[in-house]
């Protein structure tokens, strides 16, 4: 756009009404603080510098924005006239305009911002106010536009009377001002209201008394300005930006079968033609590709999971699954597991550090650690890699094509040899030359006779 323009957050205030130690900016919403999403709709605007004003436990909240964003202590919350003044040194002898908004609406999406600040520049008007049209305004600062239908003021709830508290057309709590002008009407605000506040939304009348042209323009979904306060309207925002995901999601050919219950994070990345079942959890930098099944039942955080795979009942957490993968019910798959194609992990089993080689199956009640397995390797049921010596942990090595039979320890450090089998019940303690037979297990005495003479003792 070529015009200097600086987003200043408001979020000092204490946000008393979620009853929290937390901060209220800090609350999560789709997994992220609410300010950062601000930050992120902020982020794909024309914006030079980033502002964000804090009071209320300023130190979590300048530490979670560390290196994104200047920030400038309001001690006192004397309202929001006053937590702008906060920012004049910084705002002082800059030419351009700031956009100021606050750090609790984390729906305002990026285009709505854009096209505002757009409309705000090209309009030459002192100040732009966005506001919206709500079925319950109560609580929100009231638009009040003269006969011509120009904004005229703002009325807070505390000081509207009957017929004003009937406007349904809201202060958003978003503005853009042309700096020098704002910083003049700044110091004409005082504390003649109601709550005996600095309020932000006074410069308006005084910006229109000095002959400065101010315009208001209304956002088509009013959606997007929920402003939290409380923590049904946390949830109520949680809902409406987990909608949102799943909506994008749909539209671009994934199918989720009971919306209501399926949770998945901005950011994920569902491929075409997969299939969400209920109870699925996507989070984080999960990436599933296409034609896959996931769920029911199915936790993935910072996942890579190939084509074609079929997840269920199953929590993974920074995992990379190749194409073709089956894996389920009850598994746990921990950070550091690497599956290669067509790789099958079946009921109870864990997989911790690991990789295993393609085609190779580990169907049953295994545990299996810091192991290195190549393809076409079968593991029997119930097989552990004893890992964990009580000091360190070493690795297992089990090399393409072995057969590895059922309840065998495998105590690490050791490797099972390409193709070589180790019977059932060993417990294998050194290496098992490839394509050689490994038993390590008592061999079996059988007393005959034994149970009759027992019985007529
Ligand atoms: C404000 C507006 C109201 C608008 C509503 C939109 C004023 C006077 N009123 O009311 O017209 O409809 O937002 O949500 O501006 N803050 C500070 N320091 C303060 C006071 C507030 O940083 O001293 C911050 C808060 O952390 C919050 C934002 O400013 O992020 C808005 O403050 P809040 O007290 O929630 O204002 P509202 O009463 O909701
Ligand atoms: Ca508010």
């Amino acid at each position: 756009m070529g015009v200097d323009m600086t987003a200043l957050v408001l979020a000092a205030g204490e946000g008393k009404r979620m009853r929290s130690r937390t901060a209220k900016v800090l609350h999560k919403v789709n997994g992220r603080a609410m300010i950062d999403h601000v930050l992120s709709a902020l982020a794909l605007c024309p914006i030079d510098a980033v502002l964000v004003v804090t009071g209320h436990d300023a130190e979590s909240v300048e530490k979670h924005l560390a290196g994104r964003a200047v920030c400038v202590r309001q001690t006192e919350q004397l309202g929001t006239a006053h937590a702008v003044m906060q920012a004049r040194e910084l705002l002082v002898g800059k030419p351009g305009h700031v956009i100021v908004l606050c750090g609790d609406t984390p729906l305002l999406r990026a285009s709505t911002l854009q096209d505002f600040v757009q409309r705000h520049v090209e309009s030459g008007a002192a100040a732009s106010v966005l506001t919206a049209e709500v079925p319950n305004p109560f609580g929100y600062g009231r638009i009040l536009r003269n006969a011509m239908g120009q904004i005229s003021k703002i009325v807070e709830e505390a000081d509207a009377d009957p017929a004003t508290k009937a406007i349904r057309e809201i202060n958003a709590g978003i503005y853009c001002f042309q700096i020098p002008p704002l910083l003049s009407a700044l110091d004409s605000i005082t504390t003649d209201n109601e709550q005996g506040e600095y309020y932000l939304t006074d410069v308006i009348p005084i910006m229109l008394d000095s002959g400065l042209p101010v315009a208001a323009k209304k956002v088509n979904d009013a959606e997007e300005i929920l402003g939290v306060n409380n923590r049904r309207q946390l949830a109520a925002a949680e809902q409406i930006m987990r909608q949102r995901t799943l909506d994008g999601l749909m539209d671009a050919g994934v199918t989720i079968i009971d919306p209501a219950h399926t949770y998945v994070q901005a950011g994920v990345q569902v491929g075409q033609d997969t299939v969400l079942y209920p109870g699925t959890i996507l989070e984080g930098e999960t990436v599933i590709g296409r034609d896959c099944q996931i769920g029911p039942g199915v936790r993935l955080i910072d996942c890579h999971v190939g084509d074609q795979c079929r997840l269920e009942q199953l929590l993974a957490i920074e995992s990379v699954l190749g194409n073709g993968v089956t894996a389920g019910p009850f598994t746990y798959l921990r950070p550091g597991t690497r599956l290669g194609d067509e790789v099958k992990i079946g009921g109870f089993v864990e997989v911790k550090n690991s990789r295993v080689g393609e085609k190779s199956k580990i169907p049953h009640l295994s545990y299996v650690g810091d192991a290195d397995i190549g393809a076409g390797v079968n593991i029997g049921a119930g097989v552990i890699v004893v890992n964990y010596d009580g000091k360190t942990k070493h690795r297992t090595i089990i090399e393409d094509g072995a057969f590895v039979g059922c309840n065998v320890n495998l105590v690490a450090p050791v490797t099972v040899g390409r193709g070589a089998y180790v019977a059932a019940g060993s417990t294998v303690t050194r290496d098992v030359a490839p394509g050689s037979l490994a038993i390590a297990r008592a061999r079996q005495e059988t007393k005959k006779d034994w149970a009759r003479k027992f019985r007529h003792r």
